[in-house]
């Protein structure tokens, strides 16, 4: 993974580290993950949400070890924005939260976990945007609306770069 250089934390994940990166001359967001094959899992939904709502786009994945390298997201959890935003920005931002799940669900997906620590909200007073993270609990949803598994992780690898550790 020559392509990635760690810059600092910037989260403690469930399973693992958050890290912000360098990675082709431009700042990226790195998720560590423990299973490879649940880390792909993520990646694929994300790849296939391509930016709906507010989904970071994914930049690469790793063929040998857990990581998703994926867009930095410039903002703060809903949790630490919501302790300060105004009345009317905190209108704004939850109808924004709502406005995105509906964009996840009408590219096919549920989300499965939505808390105020994977909503990033990005932007200022006024202009705030929110944008979904943490598709670790995502599932497919079937033509009637139900969550059904996701299906093999079959083309990942045409969807963005593949890394490996040397
Ligand atoms: N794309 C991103 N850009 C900026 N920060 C991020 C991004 N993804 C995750 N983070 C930070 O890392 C934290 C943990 O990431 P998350 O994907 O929610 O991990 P977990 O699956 O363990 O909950 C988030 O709450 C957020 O602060
Ligand atoms: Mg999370």
């Amino acid at each position: 993974m020559r392509e990635v250089s760690i810059i600092k934390k910037i989260g403690f994940g469930v399973e693992g580290e958050v890290l912000l990166v360098q990675y082709r001359g431009q700042k990226a967001c790195m998720k560590v993950g423990k299973k490879l094959d649940r880390q792909m899992e993520q990646a694929e939904v994300m790849a296939k949400l391509d930016g709906a709502g507010g989904t970071p786009k994914v930049y690469a994945v790793c063929v040998d070890t857990p990581v998703i390298v994926m867009e930095y997201c410039e903002g703060t959890t809903l949790a630490e924005v919501y302790a300060t935003a105004s009345p009317a920005d905190r209108d704004r931002i939850e109808s924004d939260v709502r406005c995105k799940v509906g964009e996840l669900h009408r590219a096919g997906y549920s989300h499965g976990d939505i808390h105020d620590e994977n909503v990033l909200v990005c932007g200022g007073p006024g202009e705030y945007e929110a944008r979904i993270i943490d598709f670790g609990c995502a599932k497919l949803l079937s033509s009637e609306g139900k969550e059904e598994d996701l299906k093999d992780v079959d083309d990942m690898f045409s969807e963005c770069e593949v890394l490996w550790v040397e």
